[in-house]
């Protein structure tokens, strides 16, 4: 058998190092996810998302004009030129197959996007994620296994993830639209499929929460696991708890009344407002009150 193409041993040799990096998900010191390194052994084949799916994973996404969308595999450049005609995004292909990136420039020009699109010829394990609000991919389950910690650690807390077809194993979805498809033509699944996931915000830790106009602190302990929290409080009780990229809300309860803490998490503060709950829905009533947590 012939030894692989030069820039296709590269970049085997390229993902075989990364196999080796230990990465967390969290620049706080508690991760959010398990650092997980399979290496991807199979190529990911030019298959192409359709145009009505391609709307449907940017309209999941929220894709607006201060986004900056990265496909990553990007093909023809379907996805980041609809991003920039039809939602106003800025965006950015990478794509390993320099055939592709021509077509992609030429499609974008005829769009009339080429000034807010790029497509460049690099191997999206080369990438860091900082700069993208939205990341789209259709990939394969084991390069969505191998860049899952990346995203989680690299992107910022509430940017955007949506993949067409596979998931990020045990990070699960938090939206998931399933289309019939009965003319899709790989597959046994006669169905496409589209998941978005938010990048939560670190949370995990014991937070000292003061209340403004109020002489009370209560401290509530915070598990994570991805965009699952888990709270407890040192008096009264957490009645539920969520989080969505760094908005972080608890209901809690104590010998007076239900309350709901939501606000904005940044590093080691959590600032919002407490809210009555209403007594039998969780319909804010009354003035809010401003509070601060502190990490401690
Ligand atoms: C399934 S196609 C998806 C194309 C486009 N994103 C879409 O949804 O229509 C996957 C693409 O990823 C590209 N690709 C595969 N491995 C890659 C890598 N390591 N870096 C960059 N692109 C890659 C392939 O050449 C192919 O065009």
């Amino acid at each position: 058998m012939s030894s692989p193409a030069p820039a296709l041993r590269s970049r085997r040799l390229l993902l075989a190092s990364l196999a080796t990096l230990p990465f967390s998900a969290s620049s706080f010191g508690q991760p959010i996810a398990p650092a997980s390194t399979p290496v991807p052994t199979e190529e990911v084949p030019y298959v192409q998302t359709p145009p009505l799916l391609v709307r449907r994973m940017l309209q999941m996404a929220e894709v607006n004009s201060r986004d900056v969308l990265w496909d990553l595999g990007s093909g023809d450049g379907r996805i980041v030129i609809a991003a920039a005609r039809d939602f106003g995004a800025r965006g950015v292909g990478y794509e390993i197959d320099r055939s592709l990136i021509r077509e992609s420039r030429a499609l974008a020009k005829k769009a009339g996007v080429a000034a807010r699109t790029q497509f460049l010829e690099r191997d999206l394990f080369e990438l860091a994620f900082s700069q993208p609000s939205v990341v789209t991919l259709y990939l394969l389950p084991e390069y969505n296994e191998r860049l899952k910690p990346l995203l989680l650690a690299q992107m910022r807390p509430g940017s955007r993830v949506v993949s067409h077809e596979w998931d990020m194993g045990d990070w699960l979805p938090d939206e998931t639209l399933l289309f019939p498809a009965p003319d899709k033509p790989h597959g046994t699944k006669k169905e496409h499929r589209v998941m978005l996931w938010v990048i939560p915000a670190a949370t995990a830790g014991r937070w000292q929460v003061a209340l403004e106009n109020k002489q009370e602190t209560v401290e509530i302990a915070l598990d994570q696991r991805y965009q699952i929290v888990t709270a407890t409080a040192n008096r009264g009780k957490v009645l539920w708890s969520s989080l969505r990229g760094n908005i972080l809300s608890v209901a809690w309860q104590d010998e007076s009344a239900r309350w709901l803490l939501r606000g904005a998490i940044h590093g080691n503060l959590w600032r919002g407002e407490l809210t009555k709950l209403g007594a039998w829905s969780n319909s804010t009533s009354q003035q809010a009150v401003r509070f601060i947590a502190k990490r401690q």
